[in-house]
């Protein structure tokens, strides 16, 4: 479950991008091929990414009209569309490329006609991609220590790979960056759960799966590989 063959180049994606809203230009047929063969390696466990240019995209957008679609099957956790979704956010990334998760920016008939939506599927995100300008990396994130419930004496005493996982669990983005999760951290796992209170629960599923993907490269970057266990309120790695 959350199986994933990670790339080294996407631990420095993660700390370099943004979500970039105007582009200047489409991906060259070059990039597409190499995004096409990224969302082959990621549509499994439920989830299918596909690669589109042309109309869909709502005019937040600007500058690209190249997007992917995450499809899922029912009955997949929404935790899965986010970690592979945000794969494919990292290799893009690791490309020169800009990307915008979008729940809301995009045209639900012209997607689901594209993609040939079956009964038992949905289509809850698409994520832009296009080159850009990027920004200064600077996100806006909570604390360490308030996501962690840990004082900085006690993540100094986690080891490497928790620790990595932790630091890059805290950028991951989120649905109007609201990082609905609870990260807890020991000295033999990192789990990523759901917290008390949640304000906007759409997306939340989503967006925890996209933290998880970013422990997973945080652990990854450490020389270890992530096997992720359903617990009570979320999932937790071992590593
Ligand atoms: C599941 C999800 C849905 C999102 N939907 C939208 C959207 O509809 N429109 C938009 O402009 N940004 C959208 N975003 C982008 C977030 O606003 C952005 O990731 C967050 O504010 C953090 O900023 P950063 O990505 O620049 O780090 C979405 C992000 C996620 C993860």
């Amino acid at each position: 479950m959350f199986e994933m063959k990670m790339e080294k180049s996407w631990f420095d994606a993660m700390y370099a991008r943004s979500s970039v809203r105007k582009y200047t230009g489409a991906p060259d047929k070059e990039q597409l091929d190499r995004l096409g063969a990224l969302c082959r390696k990621v549509s499994w466990q439920g989830v299918t990414i596909r690669m589109f240019k042309g109309p869909g995209l709502k005019s937040q957008i600007k500058g690209t009209d190249v997007y992917a679609v995450i499809v899922a099957k029912r009955g997949t956790p929404m935790e899965m569309e986010g970690f592979m979704g945000e794969a494919l956010v990292l290799e893009a990334a690791s490309m020169g490329l800009g990307t915008c998760w979008l729940g809301a920016g995009f045209v639900p008939e012209i997607i689901n006609r594209n993609v040939n939506l079956q009964t038992d599927e949905s289509v809850h995100c698409v994520i832009a991609i296009g080159k850009c300008d990027l920004p200064a990396f600077a996100p806006k994130r909570k604390a360490l220590e308030k996501i962690c419930g840990m004082n900085e004496e006690q993540l100094k005493q986690l080891g490497a790979w928790q620790l990595e996982a932790v630091k890059a669990a805290r950028i991951a983005p989120s649905a109007i960056n609201m990082q609905p999760w609870r990260i807890e951290a020991d000295k033999t796992s990192v789990a990523v759960l759901e917290p008390e209170f949640v304000l906007y629960k759409k997306f939340a599923a989503i967006d925890r799966g996209i933290c998880m993907l970013h422990a997973a490269v945080g652990a990854f970057h450490v020389g270890r590989e992530a096997i992720w266990k359903k617990v009570e309120g979320g999932y937790a790695m071992k590593a």
